[in-house]
């Protein structure tokens, strides 16, 4: 698998929903991730995995607008977004949900949801778009007064992905779902992961859980040391020897 050291060919082709592109990208001063190549197909999943620290963050970050572009170009749906706020990745159809927990604990979860729509100029759309949701996610929908302080793990990540969705985005950014939650909650993530690709979503994921990150995905990038080291099918780079010993503890 050494010769996925540069990314096919097939990955540049016009299908893609994102494209990152010769992206050396950081923060202020420090470099942390680069010349990354990735992309990433529409309506498809795509994984990256890697070691504590290796950039995978930064990457999703430097997507969104939350870390510094510093060369190579960042393409959405055609566009070169580059050097865009985060404020406007949301308006142009990405969500992004971080790593670390980000409901509003004093608020209830209603009023995290519309927190979600604030790009919305219309409160009722936020609104309907909460109450579709509820739809979707009645676990959420049953709770929706109690204070997202009081949410488990697993309700609380439920929040996020639904609170994400309030702008119905084309590409969601999802850091680490499955992060600090029990097993049957994971399950749980992993399976609205692919109900949400089944709708039409283009999904780009970081997973410490690598296993189930890559089987639910149709591609998968390894990155270490802010490169990516390999690329290929979710399967390939399970199957892949120097993959499992080295990234899947195989
Ligand atoms: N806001 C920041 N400012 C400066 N350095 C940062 C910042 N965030 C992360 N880093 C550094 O970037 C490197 C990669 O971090 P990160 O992208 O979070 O990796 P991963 O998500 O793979 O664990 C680390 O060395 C980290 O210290
Ligand atoms: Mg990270």
């Amino acid at each position: 698998m050494s010769e996925t050291h540069t990314t096919p060919e097939s990955d540049r082709g016009s299908d893609a929903l994102l494209e990152l592109s010769g992206v050396t990208a950081g923060y202020g001063n420090t470099t942390v991730i680069h010349d990354v190549e990735l992309a990433v197909e529409e309506e498809s999943i795509a994984c990256l995995i890697g070691p504590n620290g290796s950039g995978k963050s930064t990457l999703m970050k430097s997507v969104y607008g939350f870390a510094d572009v510093f060369e190579g170009a960042v393409r959405f749906d055609g566009d070169d977004v580059t050097g865009r706020s985060p404020q406007e990745s949301l308006a142009s159809g990405m969500s992004y949900v971080l790593q670390s927990a980000s409901v509003f604990p004093d608020m209830s979860v209603h009023e995290n949801m519309l927190m979600g729509g604030y790009v919305f100029e219309d409160d009722d759309r936020a609104r309907e778009r909460a109450e579709e949701l509820y739809e979707e996610f009645p676990i959420i929908g049953d709770i929706r007064d109690q204070k997202a302080g009081t949410l488990s793990g697993g309700q609380r990540r439920l929040l996020e992905l639904a609170r994400a969705l309030m702008v119905d985005p084309e590409l969601m950014l999802l850091d680490e779902p499955s992060i600090g939650l029990e097993p049957k909650f994971i399950d749980d993530v992993f399976e609205r992961i692919r109900q949400l690709n089944d709708l039409g979503t283009t999904l780009l994921l970081v997973e410490q859980n690598a296993e189930k990150g890559l089987s639910v995905a149709d591609r998968g990038f390894v990155l270490a040391s802010g490169e990516i080291k390999f690329a290929g099918t979710g399967t390939e780079l399970l199957e892949d020897e120097e993959v499992g010993r080295l990234y899947l503890g195989g």
